[in-house]
């Protein structure tokens, strides 16, 4: 059967989770929110798997961690694609809103949903969704920087990512509670940040209220991610 296999992955230090998806026929591959820190991890698993990278994509730019995926490029010649609203320098594939990349013989549609940060791209492809930090299993990323916004996050989520079907996977981009995936429908049911008996006003006022640290990589992660990752130049 021609499907697509997900592999999710995670980095002890940031709690991060990235994703290795590929197109079982074409054994055509991708990755999902690399971390630098693990970059030989990956590139070992997809040549053990025999798979063929073909891109590395990111959610959004991150703060917590420096992306993979300039040095996978330097390493493999495969394209680094963000979503074009990130305003990040140097990637090879900037995806619109609703813009499909072919993967084998499939597509994951990118979809802008802005809040936890103004360019955050969500990703769909074949029954699974992955939100990267704007929809977490009972949560929602921080909106408190990069142009983060809460009334954004909450139309993001419930006038876009709610709207697949209800047995969509999700698949976010941390979880601190050792859980690895949810469905669209029991976000929608219990999610306490934004399941759907939350209202927006309800939601933006909350989210006002809350203190969060300073990330401890933010003044390193964030210039290097503006660069797809790059360090030095
Ligand atoms: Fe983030």
């Amino acid at each position: 059967m021609n499907s697509i296999k997900v592999r999710q992955l995670f980095d002890y230090d940031t709690w991060t989770y990235t994703y290795l998806l590929w197109c079982d026929q074409t054994k055509k591959c991708l990755l999902i929110d690399s971390v630098l820190e693990q970059v030989d991890r990956d590139l070992t698993l997809i040549k053990k798997l025999d798979l063929k990278l073909e891109y590395v994509v990111e959610t959004h730019v991150h703060a917590d961690h420096i992306t993979g995926s300039d040095t996978i490029r330097s390493k493999t010649g495969v394209q680094v694609v963000y979503g074009s609203k990130t305003g990040v320098e140097g990637a090879d594939i900037y995806l619109d809103d609703d813009e499909l990349l072919t993967l084998g013989s499939h597509s994951v549609k990118a979809i802008h949903t802005p809040g936890h940060t103004s360019g955050c791209t969500s990703y769909y492809i074949q029954g699974y969704i992955f939100t990267g930090d704007t929809l977490f299993i009972d949560g929602t990323g921080r909106t408190d920087f990069q142009g983060g916004s809460s009334s954004d996050t909450y139309d993001s989520i419930t006038q876009k990512i709610f709207k697949y079907p209800d047995c969509t996977v999700v698949y976010p981009g941390h979880n601190y509670n050792g859980f690895t995936c949810s469905t669209i429908a029991e976000e929608k049911k219990s999610n306490p940040n934004v399941g759907l008996h939350i209202k927006k006003e309800d939601f933006i006022l909350n989210e006002s209220k809350k203190e969060r640290p300073y990330p401890k990589k933010f003044d390193i992660a964030v210039p290097a991610n503006m660069k797809c990752g790059k360090t030095e130049d």
